[in-house]
């Protein structure tokens, strides 16, 4: 069994995190994720400015069930002080047990502006940020820890003067998403970054990049050293991910994943679009969010075009019940879908930023109009 992650006095285990996904990690999703297995499991991302703003759509998205013991929320900002207030409002408002700042963006609408990926390299207003976010969580008690990439494109690398000052800020662990903002999500991650963050901090750090099987996260591990790991893309349409990370940090290489007939999977569709429904309190809205899903459920499957595309367009769970019965149960989980990548797999881009934004590292003005609620990391 691998030593938990310390995300300060709160042990992880198995020392996995599930990664904030906008219009993906909702409560609906986490529970599906959390029954799964052990691990932290992130909330949708939050815009600092909104959640000060107390403007109730936001609100709604900080929604955790009873039973999530240790409540994860991501957090997006670029002014040190907003971020701050954000920060003591969630921990004056018992909002959550646990805060990541998310510098990962490649949003060319964010990195226009300087936030995001772009901001890090601005590394004094970056330091102030973590700082001051950090000092602001401290009376309450709430470790903070931050999610990164490597840098803007290969010219323009960060992670590892950011780790070291975001470590010493004082965050409980950093998180690296290894691919340049340039890279959005194409080609691979690159774990030898994690291997040398690792090397340079001595907070735990999170690897995170490519695990879609539990053995690529004990490969990760293996590679890097690296405290723990988070997954994003891989548990798409496959939450049971997590039950095969819990087996594989706890069996090590001796695990066998276990992979579910169609049959099993058509459940956890059913159960995944009436979680959906009741985080959403509307059968419309909670069959319009699912819709998104049921691609990713089904890749890899033979199941027909026709069915595939009405799946896709229900609008309420009668409709997805029928359709769930036309399904064949005893079709075995098709085996070439393993190990691949699901989920965004865009192509790179040149990093659009604002102009000049390269020129000074030390530059400390807040950049204007850069939070937005368009997330990535
Ligand atoms: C649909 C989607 C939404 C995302 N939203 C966020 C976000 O809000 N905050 C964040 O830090 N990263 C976000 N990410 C990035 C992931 O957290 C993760 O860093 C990235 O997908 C790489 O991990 P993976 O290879 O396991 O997918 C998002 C990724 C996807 C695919």
């Amino acid at each position: 069994m691998t030593a938990p992650l310390m995300l300060g006095d709160h042990a992880v285990r198995p020392p996995v995190v599930l990664a904030p996904m906008a219009g993906i990690t909702n409560v609906a999703f986490r529970r599906l994720c959390r029954e799964q297995g052990g691990g932290v499991y992130v909330c949708e991302m939050i815009t600092t400015r909104a959640l000060v703003e107390r403007i109730p759509k936001t609100l709604k998205m900080i929604t955790f069930a009873e039973d999530e013991g240790f409540r994860s929320l991501q957090l997006y900002g670029v002014d040190p002080d907003v971020t701050a207030a954000a920060v003591r409002m969630v921990g004056e408002d018992n909002l959550a047990d646990h805060i990541d700042l998310n510098f990962g963006c490649p949003v060319p609408k964010v990195t226009r502006r300087g936030g995001g990926s772009a901001l890090p390299w601005r590394r004094r207003l970056f330091g102030r940020i973590v700082s001051q976010a950090v000092a602001a969580a401290k009376p309450f008690g709430i470790p903070l820890t931050i999610k990164m990439r490597k840098g803007i494109d290969d010219d323009h690398l960060t992670y590892v003067d950011a780790g070291l000052a975001a470590q010493e800020a004082g965050v409980a662990a950093v998180a690296l998403h290894a691919r340049t903002a340039e890279q959005r999500y194409s080609g691979k991650a690159d774990w030898d970054a994690i291997a040398t963050l690792k090397q340079a901090l001595d907070v735990p750090v999170l690897g995170n990049g490519d695990i879609w099987e539990g053995s690529d996260a004990l490969r990760m591990v293996e590679h890097t050293g690296c405290d723990g790991v988070v997954v994003g893309r891989g548990c798409l349409g496959r939450p049971w991910l997590f039950a095969d990370l819990e087996a594989a940090f706890t069996r090590g290489a001796a695990y066998q994943p276990v992979l579910p007939t169609l049959g099993e999977v058509s459940k956890i569709l059913a159960r995944h679009a009436q979680l959906l429904v009741e985080a959403l309190e509307d059968e419309k809205h909670g069959c319009a969010d699912f819709r998104k899903h049921v691609a990713w459920y089904l890749k890899g499957f033979p199941v027909g075009g026709d069915l595939r595309r009405s799946l896709a367009m229900i609008s309420s769970l009668a409709e997805l019940d029928d359709l769930l019965a036309k399904l064949d149960p005893s079709i075995p989980f098709p085996a070439d879908a393993l190990g691949q990548p699901r989920g965004r797999v865009n192509a790179p881009g040149r990093v659009t930023l604002p102009h000049g934004w390269l020129d000074s590292r030390d530059d400390e003005t807040v950049p204007e109009g850069a939070e937005t609620d368009e997330s990535g990391g």
